[in-house]
């Protein structure tokens, strides 16, 4: 159920003080990938919030999108597309430069990663200022992509990411 999920996202999360600035407080939610049961539940909880038939390919926004999105595709046996910061793809990319709430960063995807029209579920582990999914969700066109909806573990709500990236749907199990 939500509230269930809500509660093993928060249960699953340390708070880290002053990382990766002094001020910010990092929602660090590396316990709950490494406990099993609360991940798998964690990842079919999404599905089931999604609906397995509404996306054809899952994107996952480096780092930590990327262990929750090959996760969901994985359980729904389709592909998944990574989002990487600067620098680290092959071939030809896209490229979004975004304000975050530490700094400045880029994103970039392949050129092509995407069937034109292929509906694709964006994935992240927090969605906090909105910079990162903003980036990502332009990226996804940009490639050829049609965004099905972009889906967090845990929303930081006082941050307004989710305004940001009005009117695409934005699904957290947590919100904070
Ligand atoms: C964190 C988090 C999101 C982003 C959210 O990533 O995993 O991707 O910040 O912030 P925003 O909504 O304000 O843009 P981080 O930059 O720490 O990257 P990492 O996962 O590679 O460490």
């Amino acid at each position: 159920s939500g509230p269930e999920l809500a509660a093993l996202v928060a249960s699953g999360t340390v708070d880290v003080p002053d990382f990766p600035k002094p001020g910010i407080l990092f929602k660090d939610l590396m316990p709950l990938f490494g406990d099993g049961p609360t991940f798998r539940k964690v990842v079919d909880g999404i599905v089931a919030h999604h609906g397995p038939d509404s996306f054809d390919v899952v994107a996952g926004v480096e780092a930590r999108g990327f262990v929750v999105a090959a996760a969901i595709a994985y359980a729904v046996g389709i592909g998944v597309v990574p989002i990487r910061k600067a620098g680290k793809l092959p071939r030809p990319a896209f490229s979004a430069t975004y304000d975050l709430e530490y700094g400045e960063a880029t994103l970039e995807v392949h050129e092509g990663a995407f069937v034109p029209g292929q509906r694709v579920l964006v994935v992240d582990d927090v969605l906090a200022t909105g910079g990162t999914a903003g980036a990502a969700l332009d990226l996804v066109e940009r490639a050829g992509g049609t965004v099905a909806g972009f889906t967090v573990l845990m929303e930081l709500d006082f941050l307004k990411g989710r305004e940001r990236l009005s009117p695409r749907s934005v699904h957290a199990l947590l919100t904070v």
